[in-house]
């Protein structure tokens, strides 16, 4: 995946027909918001979501931001409320509000790192609602940085850090804010997850009710360890290379088992199955899900980190 021919599409009808286009066949294609670029995906498409972390090079899997063009298309995703509609007074702009994620939202639960919780935001930046529109769907897209670099607020900035790792970027000059969306979390009482061009203030006044700041040491950057975050019912036994009966069997390669993360040992397939195929076997009802082990290399770094996590939450 390191090598790919990396497009610079214009905003132009042409480009964005393009741009589309890849997004459509499950490419990557970063774009300019009034934030930041972001490194865009089908929301709806496991394995393109997968390909988001393996171009950043992400250590573990982070929820990611859905970009929708309406608040019709944020309501078909999340479980709207009250408050998620006096948020929505910021719309469009540089607000991420997360929300109860639908059950028939359609999204890959990648998107969500496996969480019940969907983070959703229409971009203001004309370019960006351009792109929603011609694509027709909701558009995954964390920064167009590698993990642990700075959010880029130029095509170019895209193209020194992801280059021969995505299909392309759309170039649209520079963006107005460089700073990230402020995040607000609906899920509970409101909390400021993340601060941004959108006050704390701003937000008290807009809600009529007082926001909770996150204290620093609650920060997002561990979703694993929010308390909302996906825990299976079932104990989650590691390294498995023999499985007792009555465990529900995760594989991984050539090996007997209920579900397969990936038989080719395609560790892009297997971060793309990896959320779905717990929840599957965890409404199983079995005791014990048991998975084969992943190599500890490049996605398999992440979802190793998933799935300790997912063992010791307990
Ligand atoms: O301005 C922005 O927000 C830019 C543009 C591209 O939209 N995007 C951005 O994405 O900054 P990213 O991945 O760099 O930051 C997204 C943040 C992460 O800290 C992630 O943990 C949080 O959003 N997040 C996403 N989904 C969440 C969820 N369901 N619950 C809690 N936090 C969530
Ligand atoms: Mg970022």
């Amino acid at each position: 995946m390191q090598d790919l021919p990396t497009q610079r599409l214009e905003h132009t009808q042409d480009g964005l027909d393009r741009a589309a286009g890849l997004l459509r066949a499950g490419g990557l294609v970063a774009f300019p918001t009034e934030t930041v670029y972001g490194l865009g995906a089908d929301a709806r498409d496991d394995r393109a979501v997968a390909r988001i972390f393996e171009a950043k090079g992400r250590p573990s899997f982070n929820p990611l931001i859905v970009h929708v063009p309406s608040v019709a298309a944020a309501q078909g995703l999340v479980e709207w409320s009250d408050l998620a509609d006096k948020a929505a007074a910021f719309w469009p702009g540089p607000l991420t509000i997360v929300l109860p994620r639908r059950k028939d939202a359609g999204l890959s639960r990648l998107v969500s790192a496996g969480m019940d919780t969907v983070a959703v935001r229409i971009p203001a930046a004309p370019v960006a609602q351009e792109l929603l529109r011609v694509f027709g769907g909701p558009i995954a897209a964390p920064s167009a940085n590698p993990s642990g670099q700075i959010s880029p607020t130029r095509a170019e900035h895209v193209l020194d850090g992801l280059t021969g790792r995505i299909e392309a970027v759309l170039d649209a000059g520079r963006c107005d804010m460089g700073l990230e969306s402020t995040i607000l979390g609906l899920t509970g009482r409101p909390t400021l997850l993340r601060p941004g061009g959108v006050t704390l203030e701003a937000l008290t006044d807009a809600l009529g009710t007082r926001v909770a700041e996150r204290r620093d040491s609650e920060q997002i950057s561990a979703p694993g360890q929010l308390a909302s975050h996906y825990a299976p019912r079932a104990v989650v036994r590691l390294n498995a290379t023999e499985f007792d009966t009555g465990e529900a069997r995760l594989g991984f390669g050539t090996m007997e088992c209920d579900l397969n993360l990936s038989e080719h040992e395609d560790l892009t397939e297997a971060a793309a199955n990896l959320f779905e195929f717990l929840h599957q076997l965890d409404a199983t009802g079995a005791a014990t899900i048991a998975v084969a082990p992943i190599p500890h290399v490049g996605l398999g770094v992440a979802i190793n980190d998933r799935l300790s996590r997912a063992a010791a939450e307990r």
